[in-house]
């Protein structure tokens, strides 16, 4: 008889745990705001970004509807559109490439490192060379900070800087990680993160932010997230759209935040677990010197057609587990017109058949942690 059947199932992440965590200190704060009534751009939202920008570093915080928005809103603040190449890496999820096609821009895919998973500097010259064959004009590049992990910022920078590119940082998976020393937020012309619920910092629905050190883009983002607004709401300067954070999810973030710190470390006590007992067995993920991940995802990879056995034996155990992502952007139907960079995409297409996520949480105890590295271990070896 297998033991292990009879254990409960684990969650891949756990919601719950945050919410007893915080229960009526959210409670209380969404309480305020059912009391003062102010649900669009109240008193909450200015805290919070106040509150985050100190946080992270930036001199502007502009808060919006969605992650996917907060880079729409960037790149339509960088004036972005039809005839223009924005460079994004190919293994990614679908936002950051589809933001670039919903402003009339063309994505040029970018392939990625194999180890961070984050975009490859070297590969920024040639797709920039194939986007002017196009006949298009290069004019942005959107590194992520997948699973958790700062992209390399400094070569991308220099890259970028050679190559006349804006820098819009999508640390969507990855807001409240360091790079250098610095947290995500100060790097680029402007950066995105989504507030999503399951985001390393997120609220009870749809959210996010633009962190920018540019006055004048501070600015054009506050007047595009209300229809483009001038000096009061019925002057309209610039095609907007209606783009704000509740109310009710700034009072939420604003609790959140406060013990957010503590959960980073948590999640970096798990990635050490993790990566101490599993990493003889399996590629685990690891954050260069000099880089604090989040951990969004913990990702392996597992190569030679497993993974499938893996998640199969692991489901079996009560242990879920998920593949981010299966597919790469340059093969999906929406976007396999759009162009590929010189270099090619063969990492993201590699990638796309080994990885496979593992539960990760600030809230998973050590007892659920050698639950799955056990299983993981015991997997592998079958
Ligand atoms: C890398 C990346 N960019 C953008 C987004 C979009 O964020 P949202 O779902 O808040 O629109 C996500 C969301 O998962 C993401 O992972």
């Amino acid at each position: 008889m297998n033991l292990h059947n009879k254990l409960p199932p684990i969650p891949f992440i756990d919601v719950d745990a945050q919410r007893r965590r915080l229960g009526p200190a959210i409670d209380s704060a969404i309480a305020r705001v059912l009391n003062h009534c102010q649900f669009i751009l109240g008193p909450e939202v200015k805290a919070f970004e106040t509150e985050l920008a100190a946080f992270c570093g930036a001199k502007h915080v502009v808060t919006c509807a969605s992650g996917t928005d907060a880079l729409a809103l960037a790149l339509r603040a960088m004036e972005i559109g039809p005839g223009d190449a924005v460079l994004c890496p190919s293994f990614t999820f679908c936002a950051t490439a589809e933001v670039a096609a919903l402003v009339g821009a063309t994505p040029v895919f970018v392939d990625v490192d194999a180890v961070t998973f984050n975009i490859d500097a070297k590969s920024i010259a040639g797709a920039v060379a194939t986007a002017k064959e196009a006949g298009l004009r290069p004019k942005a590049i959107i590194p992520v900070d997948l699973f958790g992990l700062p992209a390399d910022h400094r070569p991308i920078a220099a890259a970028a800087q050679a190559e006349g590119l804006f820098v819009l940082d999508d640390a969507a998976q990855a807001f409240g990680a360091t790079y250098n020393n610095r947290r995500l937020g100060t790097f680029g012309h402007a950066t995105s993160t989504s507030l999503w619920p399951v985001k390393p910092l997120g609220c009870y629905g749809d959210g996010g932010a633009v962190m920018t050190d540019d006055d004048r883009m501070a600015d054009v983002l506050r007047s595009l997230r209300v229809h483009g607004h001038g000096n009061d709401k019925y002057d309209n300067v610039r095609i907007g759209l209606a783009s704000r954070l509740d109310t009710i999810q700034a009072a939420v973030l604003l609790e959140k935040l406060k013990i957010f710190p503590d959960e980073i470390d948590a999640r970096n006590n798990v990635a050490r677990r993790y990566g101490e007992r599993l990493g003889d067995v399996v590629a685990v993920p690891t954050a260069p010197a000099g880089s604090i991940s989040v951990w969004a995802q913990y990702t392996i990879r597992v190569a030679g057609g497993r993974r499938d056995q893996l998640a199969a034996i692991l489901k079996a155990d009560g242990i879920p587990t998920a593949i981010y992502y299966p597919i790469p952007l340059h093969r999906q139907q929406a976007y396999k017109h759009y162009p590929v960079g010189k270099n090619g995409v063969a990492v993201s297409e590699r990638l796309a058949s080994e990885v496979i996520s593992l539960p990760m949480h600030a809230y998973l105890d050590v007892a659920t942690q050698d639950r799955i590295i056990d299983a993981t271990r015991r997997a592998l070896r079958k």
